[in-house]
């Protein structure tokens, strides 16, 4: 699967969709996606699998469901992991890249960590001891119409809006803002991870940029807002923002052949003040 640049500014949170199913070679395009995950960069294993619409018909959990937020959605994407150290970081990582091969198939999805019927998920996986559902994805047809649950949704958490560059980026250390000119190359790969989706449009997600004789650096961290991100038991809601910006730094820098891999440094290459948690770092 294809993902580019193009994909990453493409997709943007859907709600609303056609109820038609989706065709037998649209499936096995999806299941090929699952099948073909590569391995996360923490070494987790999260797994995922495609789930029909028995997620939004559980009558018994009215609107614990998705009810009025998703409308129409043929298929859904579930997915589990263990909840070990960074295993939210990887589902992040591994899920946004189910998200974008779906995009890149014409699909719209939707990030689902708050309120869904996590029951119903977690019995289409056959959810084992100690396995936690993190997050789900409709995926289907857009109708092309936000409905009036969608236009709310977008309009609280100002879907489409992000925080300027000057908020999220920083040159050697936290005191310097890193300009779109000071990214050079990186600049596009700034841009893509700034479109990512996060939980409530949050964008906790803080890179300083290093330069040093091997080449640059992208040095992640989230900037965490403790209570939310533990507002949902058992799951870290931001750390899956910050696999969701791994996986767009790693497609953008794919396309643009910036060579580098993730690699979580022992010693934190850029202390800053709390909340600011380190991560990991892009490394060339
Ligand atoms: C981890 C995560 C959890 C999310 N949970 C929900 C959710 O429960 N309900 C919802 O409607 N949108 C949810 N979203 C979607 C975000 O609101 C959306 O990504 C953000 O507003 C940015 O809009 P965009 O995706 O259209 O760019 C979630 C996104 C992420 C990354």
């Amino acid at each position: 699967m294809d993902i580019s640049l193009e994909t990453l500014h493409a997709r943007s949170s859907v709600r609303n969709y056609l109820p038609q199913a989706l065709g037998q070679d649209t499936l096995d395009a999806l299941s090929a996606l699952i099948q073909g995950l590569e391995p996360c960069p923490f070494g987790t294993s999260p797994r995922f699998a495609l789930s029909g619409k028995e997620i939004e018909a559980d009558k018994t959990r009215g609107a614990i469901g998705t009810y009025g937020v998703i409308k129409g959605a043929p298929a859904y994407i579930v997915g589990c992991t263990r909840p070990e150290p960074w295993a939210f970081v990887d589902y992040g990582y591994a899920m946004e890249g189910l998200i974008l091969g779906a995009t890149a198939l014409g699909l719209g999805t939707c990030w689902l960590g708050g309120i869904f019927n996590r029951g119903a998920a977690g019995r289409s996986l056959g959810l084992r001891e100690g396995e936690v559902v993190p997050a789900i994805s409709p995926v289907g047809i857009p109708s092309g119409r936000g409905s009036l649950a969608d236009r709310i949704i977008r309009g609280s958490a100002g879907s489409d809006r992000r925080k300027p560059w000057s908020e999220l980026f920083f040159a050697d250390g936290w005191a310097t803002p890193l300009s779109e000119e000071g990214a050079g190359p990186y600049a596009p790969v700034l841009t893509a991870l700034r479109a990512g989706p996060s939980a409530s449009n949050k964008q906790p997600w803080r890179v300083v940029l290093t330069r040093t004789e091997g080449g640059t650096a992208l040095h992640l961290y989230l900037k965490e807002d403790l209570a939310y991100t533990k507002a949902i038991p058992g799951v870290l809601l931001q750390d899956l923002d910050a696999g969701i910006a791994m996986r767009h730094v790693s497609v953008a820098c794919a396309e643009l052949r910036l060579p580098g891999s993730w690699k979580r440094l022992t010693v934190d290459p850029a202390p800053g003040p709390a909340p600011l948690r380190y991560i990991a770092s892009w490394l060339p």
